[in-house]
């Protein structure tokens, strides 16, 4: 696993975004050979999107050829629900760049039948070749996408129930914690683990113990986070205080070995 360790979020979501257009224009995307990139919603990415929008703007990077599969969605809510992860997409990312609707792949959270819903993503996302680089945020008990504590670490796309802490920590979008759903369609462990690459983001404080249990501790269904361990190709990608539960020692070997790379 390579660790990377920003000074702040600013510089961590620059070097996101820069690692974004990187890995796509390297892979020189074509319409029968699309850059397949699966992408998460929070608070996190949010700066690494406005700076891809950037970068499009200047001609540095175009989704043309790219097609994304999202992470998650709350169960309940319609695509245009302010709260729902379509609207948060749409808003954030993909009005403001050149991708094809049509290359655009989110769960429907107003689905009738969850376990075809569910089904025809994994499906779709085989289609499209494999994703090539899955990147995540990580919620504070460990979670990658919406795989809370105890999920299995061999999950693909299903329904989960959000635990307490989740819903509290995502209860600060909506207007009173009751609105929060608590059921949503979410990708499995095992699906973010089959693409070629993946990179999870982590800022602040309130990530610190998450960042910890899953670059220190051991292999485990309780901090989900921990089983990028056994990706062959997994960043986690930090700043300075969602790392400083790391031991010096562990801080110290990244930053030096991380501090010429890209
Ligand atoms: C939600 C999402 C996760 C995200 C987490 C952290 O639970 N399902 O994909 O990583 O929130 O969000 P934030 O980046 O806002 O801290």
């Amino acid at each position: 696993m390579r660790v990377i360790i920003k000074d702040n979020k600013d510089i961590m979501a620059n070097w996101a975004a820069n690692y974004v257009a990187y890995k796509i224009n390297k892979f020189r995307p074509t319409k029968n050979k699309p850059f397949v990139l699966g992408l998460p919603t929070g608070s996190t990415p949010l700066k690494m999107y406005a700076e891809l929008i950037k970068m499009f703007q200047k001609g540095k990077v175009s989704f043309a050829h790219v097609v994304t599969f999202n992470m998650d969605e709350y169960i309940g809510l319609p695509a245009d629900h302010p709260q729902s992860y379509h609207y948060f997409m749409q808003e954030n990312f993909f009005k403001h760049i050149d991708i094809k609707p049509s290359n655009v792949h989110l769960l429907d959270g107003m689905t009738k039948n969850y376990e075809k819903e569910c089904a025809d993503y994994e499906k779709a996302m085989k289609d499209a070749g494999g994703v090539n680089l899955f990147i995540g945020g990580v919620g504070r008990d460990g979670h990658i996408a919406f795989n809370e504590p105890f999920s299995s670490l061999k999950s693909r796309t299903r329904v989960k129930t959000l635990t307490e802490s989740t819903i509290k920590a995502n209860s600060r979008f909506f207007k009173s914690e009751k609105e929060v759903p608590t059921k949503v369609l979410t990708v499995g462990i095992e699906t973010i683990m089959s693409a070629d690459e993946v990179l999870i983001m982590a800022n602040d404080k309130n990530k610190a113990e998450a960042i910890k249990h899953g670059i220190e501790g051991p292999l485990s269904h309780v901090w989900t986070i921990s089983a990028l361990q056994q990706h062959p190709h997994g960043i986690i990608l930090c700043d300075k205080e969602a790392a400083s539960e790391l031991s010096p020692e562990t801080r110290a070997y990244f930053m030096e070995i991380e501090k010429d790379n890209f």
